[in-house]
């Protein structure tokens, strides 16, 4: 470990070129728009990386990146620049519309082929695909005869492999996760909380970038991609929405998050209530 005094004297002095290095890597390859400005952001994130390569300066690190072919450091400059914030029952009123309208609805829709097929397209270190689970887990027992498939993706290798471990910190237990959940569904290991291996064996995490060419995807009954696309600028919004609108089946369910919306990107969608959450659906024309 360097002293602070490396991040002062030699990593926090990134030119205006190499921000827009930087800025140009992230935007081509993730469609993550960093405004000008956020110079400060990018220093922090690549700090650890310059130190952990032992680079010279942040400058030679960037040097790096624009002088040889994209590869694992430019990837890793890439998770480095996303933002992975997320808590169990994120909103909470999305996980309350599922519970008392949507999985009921599906329920009685699917009741002949018995198959539920869910996505969760940008899942960070996984509490949001991992509430779905735990909630039809405890509220729909009928559930447990049918084939659920529960798909979560996201860019980050290093979000992934940490979902995939199904442990948490306290912080992150304590942050949404109803208290008789905790107890039911995780057990203490040191100073983390492992999820039970039933919830955990429900997900099935992925590498999906959402601005590349996406595997194929089951049909889809309820889509989950909230508070990703508000990094992105409209012409990757109107793409991602015209590839879910046509992965969705007829009668199926998008949420975004709070601050996201369908409109001025894809007016094929419509905006629905359900209990005290916004949906999104197909219009039907
Ligand atoms: C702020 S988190 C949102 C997590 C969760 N959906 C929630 O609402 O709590 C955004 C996630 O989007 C992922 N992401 C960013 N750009 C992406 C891209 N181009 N393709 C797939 N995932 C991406 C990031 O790695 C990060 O884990």
């Amino acid at each position: 470990m360097r002293s602070d005094g490396y991040a002062r004297s030699r990593a926090a002095s990134l030119s205006r070129r190499d921000f827009e290095t930087v800025r140009g890597l992230v935007k081509e390859h993730a469609a993550i728009v960093l405004e000008p400005g956020k110079s400060y952001l990018v220093e922090a994130r690549l700090t650890p990386i310059a130190q952990s390569l032992r680079a010279e300066s942040l400058a030679s690190l960037v040097e790096t990146l624009r002088t040889t072919p994209f590869g694992s450091l430019h990837a890793r400059v890439v998770d480095a620049m996303t933002t992975n914030e997320t808590s169990f029952f994120r909103d909470l009123h999305p996980f309350e519309a599922l519970r008392k309208a949507i999985v009921p609805e599906i329920l009685r829709r699917r009741e002949v082929e018995r198959k539920i097929h869910v996505w969760c397209g940008a899942s960070s270190s996984g509490q949001e695909p991992y509430s779905i689970a735990m909630l039809l887990h405890e509220h729909f027992p009928q559930l447990r005869d049918w084939s659920v498939v529960l798909i979560a993706t996201d860019i980050s290798e290093e979000m992934l492999e940490r979902a995939r471990a199904g442990r948490f910190s306290r912080l992150e237990v304590s942050r949404g996760l109803p208290a008789p959940l905790l107890v039911r569904y995780f057990e203490r290991a040191g100073a983390e909380w492992k999820l039970a291996e039933e919830v955990r064996r429900m997900v099935t995490f992925r590498t999906l970038n959402l601005v590349k060419p996406w595997p194929p995807l089951p049909p889809l009954d309820l889509v989950f991609l909230r508070n990703v696309m508000l990094y992105f600028d409209l012409e990757a919004r109107r793409e991602i929405l015209g590839r879910i609108r046509r992965a969705l089946q007829p009668d199926g369910y998008l949420f975004l998050g709070a601050a996201e919306t369908t409109l001025h990107a894809d007016d094929a969608f419509e905006r629905v209530a359900v209990e005290r959450s916004w949906a999104y659906r197909v219009r039907r024309s």
